[in-house]
């Protein structure tokens, strides 16, 4: 295994940056929305089995066709199967990484608003939450400007390289982010009434279940894991030949579970012991999208006492999160435009963070757009790319490449069984499911 390329420097380094693309406005804005409409602790029960299941076999293929090609996503492929189409597949993980940021961008630009409005006091004051938000989301200029200033702070860490920018950064970020939703967690389950929020939670009641509970969980699971577009390839270009890639899958996957759930931890006994109309509190929070976090949330916080300091920290956490999963999407597309063509770094940041702001115009003029933005991309385009790297993985990759990579060149031990079940797994189940949320996103 060849090792000239830059890579991480450490081994916190490595997880941290994994961690940090995983960890993002999925966790905290899509994950306690989907958990209120799939029946809470029945959905969360579902999503962790995705997440052994289908999640973390496909990171590791991820980080293994990175690191044994060690080049950008569609240059892995054409590295490690040249002459054929498959390079395709790499192509379309860096268009879905482009898509995702022309909206993803626009709602990192309403964190910061909402940073500032909790600082300067504005939304302590503020008695029609759902009419704050409004206003924001009918003033395009306002959303454009926070989503160029959030698009060229990503720029800034990814013109800081790999080892400075991007390690560097989530090194410091991620501790931050836990140890305030730590807090959150802590403040919230203390308030009187969280207890029916945990309930919810964490107690299954199958009267709650719905049939689509295991699509919409695994759509979830991969949008949340950063997987099938080659954000994870492009990690594990970086990593070192020492890096043990299911060891490091294991953790990634289990420490954002870890912060998804913990999101939960905040938000359900928050509403629950908050909310002025407990009986349809879930209601509003599967209505939530987006509002959840912009309305509910803030809403929710103002009766707290000091709660200005609390949704400070909340929004703040709310930035980290997303900020560390954009340097992920804007270096795997930095990354394939500068490998793949005669263009510098620099250059090629510029490129990317010039294109990502004329799509968030767009998403911000048009909730349309925005939404269609949103949804090719974790309804179809991500499934398409899972579907095809699993396969590439499963059938198409030499072996003895998966082995060696598997097994750190044989200086990792892994019985038979667990090789073959990996395999297996590549080959026929993960496609499954990726075909099945790709037919349910037609049919929906
Ligand atoms: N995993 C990120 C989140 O949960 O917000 C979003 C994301 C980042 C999706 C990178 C896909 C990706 F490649």
């Amino acid at each position: 295994m060849p090792e000239k390329r830059v890579t991480f420097a450490s081994k916190i380094g490595v997880v941290a940056a994994a961690v940090g693309s995983a960890v993002g406005l999925g966790n905290i804005w899509r994950f306690p929305s989907q958990t209120a409409d799939g029946g809470g602790a029945i959905f969360i029960l579902v999503y962790i089995g995705c997440i052994l299941f289908f999640g973390i076999p496909l990171m590791v293929s991820e980080f293994m066709v990175g690191r044994a090609s060690r080049a950008n996503t569609a240059g892995a492929f054409h590295k490690l199967a040249p002459g054929t189409q498959w390079k395709w597949i790499g192509r379309l993980g860096v268009l879905t990484g482009f898509v995702i940021m022309g909206f993803y961008m626009v709602v990192c630009g309403w964190t910061f608003v909402f940073i500032f409005q909790s600082v300067s006091g504005h939304l302590s004051g503020v008695s029609d939450f759902p009419a704050n938000f409004m206003d924001l989301q009918s003033n395009p200029v306002k959303q454009i400007v926070w989503m160029v200033i959030f698009s060229l702070l990503t720029a800034f860490f990814i013109l800081s390289g790999v080892k400075k920018g991007i390690e560097r950064s989530a090194k410091v970020m991620m501790p931050i982010l836990f140890l305030l939703l730590i807090i959150l967690a802590a403040r919230a389950i203390t308030l009187q009434g969280a207890v029916h929020g945990l309930n919810f939670l964490f107690k299954p009641d199958l009267s709650h279940v719905k049939p689509t509970v295991f699509l919409d969980a695994m759509g979830q699971a991969f949008f949340s894991l950063s997987l099938g577009m080659g954000c994870m390839i492009t990690y594990g270009s970086y990593f070192n030949n020492r890096t043990p890639l299911v060891k490091t899958a294991v953790q990634v996957s289990l420490l954002d579970s870890l912060v998804a759930i913990l999101a939960g931890v905040v938000i359900f006994p928050t509403a629950f012991a908050l909310s002025a109309n407990p009986g349809t509190i879930v209601d509003e929070l599967v209505a939530g999208g987006p509002g959840l976090l912009f309305i509910t949330l803030p809403e929710l916080f103002n009766q707290m006492p000091g709660s200005m300091v609390w949704s400070t920290i909340f929004f703040f956490l709310l930035a980290l999160a997303a900020l560390t999963s954009t340097i992920s999407l804007m270096e795997a597309v930095t990354l394939y435009i500068h490998e793949e063509h005669p263009i510098s770094r620099k250059k090629s940041t510029l490129l990317v963070t010039a294109g990502v702001i004329i799509l968030g115009v767009f998403s911000s003029y048009s909730s349309s757009f925005f939404n269609f933005l949103d949804l090719s991309s974790a309804k179809f385009m991500l499934p398409i790319g899972g579907f095809f790297i699993s396969l590439f993985v499963g059938w198409h990759l030499d072996r003895k490449v998966v082995y060696a990579q598997l097994t750190n060149d044989r200086t990792l031990k892994f019985g038979m069984g667990f090789l073959r079940t990996y395999i297996f797994l590549l080959r026929y189940v993960v496609p499954t499911a990726m075909l099945a949320i790709f037919i349910y996103g037609l049919a929906g």
